[in-house]
């Protein structure tokens, strides 16, 4: 009996794009299954949020720039990568690659994604380390090319987590069974538990902008 269950919503309010609540059909629906998919789910909405930041910064060049956020979301970015990738990566991928054996499109799919982590991360660096110069006190000498490089890394990032939300994740939830779902469920838990992205970034969410 296919049963569904229920992604937690991913709300992008600022961003023109509409997350809805959608269903994944499987046929092994456990607590296990839905915490499992809830996690990863939440970590998509902890790199909204920093893409939401990135979008606030992006909009106040070139006279409004508030160097304190620009060094917080310098410091949370290598974290957000981190974290999605060694989740992905290094958990969500590995199990359902084996899972999949020799499925060609599941496979293609997950090598797509794992070049798009690969590319964005490089970019994520170009864009913290940009960042902190200019949290530390560095001239804004391009505000023009900085824009680009915020709006070029965010929008691809919310490019990214739609399309793992609205395809990527289906097709590799129907991958697991019972069994193979409780350890991956296990292996979800260890690894968002040893990375809290939530703690890492919680300067990041809880920054207000100081009076000038
Ligand atoms: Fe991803």
């Amino acid at each position: 009996v296919t049963r569904t269950i229920e992604a937690r919503p991913v709300d992008d309010t600022k961003n023109a794009m509409r997350w809805e609540q959608r269903s994944i059909d499987v046929d092994h629906v456990s607590p296990q299954s839905v915490e499992a998919l809830g996690l990863v789910v939440n970590q998509q909405k902890l790199q909204l949020h920093l893409c939401r930041r990135l979008e606030e910064i992006a909009d106040s060049l070139p006279k409004a720039l508030d160097r304190g956020l620009a060094l917080q979301a310098s410091a949370a970015l290598p974290h957000c990568r981190a974290a999605h990738v060694g989740l992905q990566d290094g958990v969500l991928f590995k199990m359902a690659r084996r899972r999949m054996g020799k499925e060609a499109e599941g496979r293609a799919m997950i090598s797509q994604l794992e070049d798009e982590h690969a590319r964005d991360t490089d970019h994520a660096y170009e864009v913290a380390d940009t960042l902190e110069t200019l949290g530390r006190g560095g001239a804004l000498t391009n505000p023009e090319m900085l824009g680009y490089m915020l709006r070029g890394y965010f929008e691809s990032q919310r490019r990214h987590l739609a399309w793992e939300t609205a395809i990527a994740l289906p097709v590799i939830w129907r991958c697991f069974d019972r069994p193979s779902m409780a350890e991956l469920h296990r292996r979800v838990r260890s690894q968002v538990g040893e990375h809290s992205l939530e703690a890492a970034i919680a300067p990041l969410m809880a920054y207000r902008a100081t009076a000038p």
